[in-house]
């Protein structure tokens, strides 16, 4: 039986196999229908920040606010990003940042009133993975940042969860890589002491994953 192809893949999309710069990438992603995800989203979002970063940190998607402002990380999950990265001694523009997923996954709330986020799934992911490819070519980061399961999931495959690759030293593509936690987990926890020790593990995580840029 003929395995039924549920995206065709972000590929056919790119400007060029080898080498697009992140300028023309942006552009190109725009015309990506390398999987369903563009039909229901304003807009793709792609990564920003500084072209030949050492440390390239990578999200999950585009939230409802980053799907309207065009950028990544420009919501709530944002904000306790950048006050991590300035706890750990980075600044927003010391960094490139992305997301595994270029396009907003959402569905309507029961009223019909809100966005809702919904993970999206490890055929989107895989689909959209050709541009996180061509994004950390043209970088060339020395470290990467996988910030919560999904990026975990894109980077190392959907059979790696988060809580076994935590704290430890991986390697994407013969790179450094780290897993840490999500920003918008902090902002999920209910109690203020818990929410503040998991914002703490964030931060420790980002400040020691320094250590492993070689100097
Ligand atoms: N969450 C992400 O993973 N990425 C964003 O850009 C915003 C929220
Ligand atoms: Fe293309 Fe990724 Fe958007 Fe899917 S989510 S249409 S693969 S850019």
């Amino acid at each position: 039986m003929a395995q039924r192809i549920e995206h065709p893949g972000a590929s056919a999309y790119l400007p060029d196999a080898s080498g697009a710069g992140l300028d023309e990438l942006a552009v190109a992603v725009q015309h990506c229908r390398g999987c369903n995800l563009y039909e229901d989203a304003t807009q793709a979002v792609f990564g920003t920040g500084l072209r030949h970063a050492r440390i390239m940190l990578v999200g999950e998607q585009p939230g409802d606010v980053e799907d309207r402002a065009g950028a990544p990380f420009v919501g709530p999950a944002g904000g306790v990003l950048d006050d991590a990265l300035g706890e750990a001694g980075l600044a927003r523009a010391d960094v490139y940042l992305t997301n595994a997923v270029k396009h907003f996954r959402w569905r309507t709330s029961p009223r019909g009133k809100r966005r809702i986020h919904e993970r999206p799934t490890t055929g989107q992911m895989v689909a959209c993975r050709p541009w996180l490819e061509a994004e950390f070519t043209a970088v060339q980061p020395s470290l990467v940042v996988a910030l919560g399961a999904t990026a975990v999931s894109s980077l190392f495959g959907p059979s790696v969860g988060l809580t076994a690759s935590r704290g430890r030293e991986l390697r994407w593509h013969d790179c450094p890589a780290v897993a840490t936690i999500h920003p918008s987990a902090v902002l999920r926890v209910p109690d203020s002491d818990d929410r503040a020790e998991t914002y703490r593990g964030l931060v420790d995580d980002l400040r020691s994953a320094q250590t492993l840029l070689e100097t």
